[in-house]
């Protein structure tokens, strides 16, 4: 792969509008000179995200993700940066000679499928069988930009596919190979799909990789028929519109998870754009981490019926595990989110979003308890079986708020409820690791407890150590607090102190702060110590960014170049 020389790199970022660009990914909002919006690549909730039309860069504040507008394209996109420069080139009318990114091995077919797709999308305007199509859609309010935007195509009976992939000189095992075309029993070829709407499906790169087709007629035993898993389509790895809606779902910072295409449809019509699909089957570990990786929050809005209701209960525990903040919205009277629109409007629908959502343990707990029949010895097992599992890893407020309820609808005494937690299995390797946990936690306790004693040291830490450099989010708030009473006053004052802290930040005061034995120290503390602690701190700091950019390197090692240079200037830091 070539270099592209560095003078074009600064032409492609200098006519680049910096600020045009991230706002395809995130809402943005004019402060002073610059522009700020919330951050797409941390879990952010007041916005630290800085564009400078000036500079011409975009990063956040907090966790200093960004850069300029190559660097800022390649990170949000996942891509080379080569891959980000040439498309910002193209964008700019900026001819870039010689260089070509790397090869995909499945990119004919990526192609073929393509080609594919294109002639479905045809033949929905432009044959016989298209026209009864379109009246279907037609029906169903699909019309218009909608079938450009989501590339519904139709599928006629026979080999007219098959045909024109030909001519277009695909091979023919291909064509099998990735499920569009079968061999009848007397040897001709025929096109798999025939007679049905055509979904394309894409991976999240926006390859087309599968399609699904809906049949027309009702008495059909087959609703949809998809592509079978191939090379390129493997089901478990995608969802329906993913990549289609990643700009809406950095930009609404949530995603909203459906069963279906229809599903997927009216709720883009009712502007809900951020709507994505397991397409029926039960939403697995990876689509979990696919969505983890572009955002922190989901909303289930799965059908309102049994299956719905189950499928539901068993997504919450893969995206709990993915560490998604989960909600789910209820569709009443066991309809899919499509009935619901048709029927009420989407006015109604959107307000449903803030009305009826529940959290994940609020809707298995209803679940749950609306499956069984509290007289039933048998029920009344199973319910307290699976509550007890459904909060045995919560947080202790989660947890006793259940057991609370729990002993209430089954009238026992909440002792009685007893929530083993049994220990988390924990690989041999993170247990060597524990000491060195425990020995920054404690530095960044022991600096806390080093400001108070003394506004200088304060002054000095506040200059030796970034909040960013923090393991434990709730320290490096006690430390900003701290600061800030300082600007104040002189003195460390407990009561005063205590009246600007937040509920987190008291509760860590309370427990880890005054129950520590130098709390009430009297002599001056040494500068030399601070500055211990200081280093250990900013030690493990950069021991977890390198962690998180060897994983980084692990997952693509072909788009590393920049994780790999910065992981190496880090070790060279460490060694100092
Ligand atoms: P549903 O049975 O809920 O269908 O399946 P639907 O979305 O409401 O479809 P319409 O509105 O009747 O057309 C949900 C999803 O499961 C997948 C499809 O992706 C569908 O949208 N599915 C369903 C299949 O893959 N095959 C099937 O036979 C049925
Ligand atoms: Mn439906």
């Amino acid at each position: 792969m070539r270099i592209i020389e560095d003078k074009l790199i600064r032409e492609i970022n200098e006519k680049t509008d910096i600020v045009q660009l991230v706002s395809e990914y995130i809402e943005l909002e004019k402060a002073g000179k610059n522009y700020k919006g919330l951050c797409p690549f941390h879990d952010d909730t007041n916005p630290s995200f800085s564009v400078s039309p000036e500079k011409n860069i975009a990063m956040c504040m907090t966790c200093k993700e960004g850069g300029q507008p190559i660097t800022f394209l390649r990170k949000i996109k996942n891509i080379s940066f080569n891959e980000a420069a040439l498309e910002l080139a193209s964008r700019a009318g900026i001819e870039v000679k010689g260089v070509d990114v790397k090869k995909d091995p499945n990119e004919k077919f990526y192609l073929l499928m393509h080609d594919a797709s294109i002639f479905y999308q045809y033949n929905l305007k432009n044959s016989e069988g298209g026209e009864k199509a379109l009246d279907y859609l037609s029906k169903r309010e699909v019309r218009g930009e909608l079938i450009d935007h989501f590339q519904i195509g139709y599928a006629t009976r026979g080999d007219a596919l098959y045909r024109m992939l030909k001519d277009k000189g695909y091979a023919v095992s291909d064509m099998i190979a990735l499920g569009l075309v079968k061999q009848g029993d007397d040897g001709k070829y025929y096109d798999l799909f025939a007679d049905r709407v055509i979904f394309p499906i894409t991976d999240p790169k926006g390859h087309v990789v599968g399609f699904s087709g809906r049949t027309l007629s009702a008495k059909d035993r087959a609703k949809y028929i998809n592509s079978p898993e191939t090379v390129i389509f493997k089901k478990g790895l995608l969802l329906y519109h993913f990549h289609e809606a990643l700009s809406e779902i950095r930009k609404n910072g949530q995603v909203v998870l459906y069963e279906g295409f229809f599903d997927v449809i009216s709720s883009y019509v009712a502007g809900i754009r951020h709507g994505i699909a397991t397409m029926g089957t039960a939403l697995t570990k990876n689509q979990a981490r696919l969505i983890k990786s572009v955002t922190d929050s989901i909303v289930i809005a799965y059908d309102g019926d049994d299956a719905g209701l189950k499928a539901t209960d068993q997504a919450i525990t893969m995206l709990d595990q993915a560490k998604l903040r989960t909600e789910v919205l209820e569709i009443p009277e066991k309809m899919d989110p499509d009935d619901f629109i048709k029927a009420y409007g989407p006015e109604v629908y959107e307000a449903r979003f803030g009305e009826h959502t529940k959290d994940g343990y609020a809707f298995r707990y209803g679940y749950y308890k609306h499956e069984s029949d509290l007289d039933n010895a048998n029920d009344r097992k199973t319910f307290r079986d699976r509550v007890q599992k459904m909060i045995r890893y919560a947080d202790l407020s989660v947890r006793d708020f259940y057991r609370k309820k729990l002993a209430r609808d089954l009238n026992l005494d909440v002792e009685d409820i007893a929530v083993s937690r049994k220990p988390r299995e924990i690989p041999p390797k993170k247990t060597v690791q524990k000491g060195v946990v425990n020995r920054y936690i404690k530095a960044e306790l022991y600096v806390i407890l080093m400001m108070i004693h003394s506004k200088d040291t304060a002054l000095s830490v506040q200059k030796k150590l970034k909040t960013t450099d923090y393991a434990d989010h709730i320290a490096a708030a006690l430390r900003m607090r701290i600061e800030s009473f300082y600007v104040k006053h002189d003195t460390f004052d407990e009561e005063a102190f205590i009246k600007t802290l937040g509920e987190e930040e008291r509760t860590y005061f309370e427990e880890k702060v005054k129950q520590n034995t130098f709390y009430r120290w009297t002599q001056d503390t040494d500068e030399s110590e601070v500055d211990g602690y200081v280093e250990t701190i900013k030690q493990a700091n950069m021991k977890r960014r390198i962690d998180y950019l060897n994983k980084k390197i692990r997952e693509d090692p072909d788009h590393a170049e920049g994780y790999v240079k910065e992981r190496d200037v880090l070790r060279g830091e460490i060694k100092k």
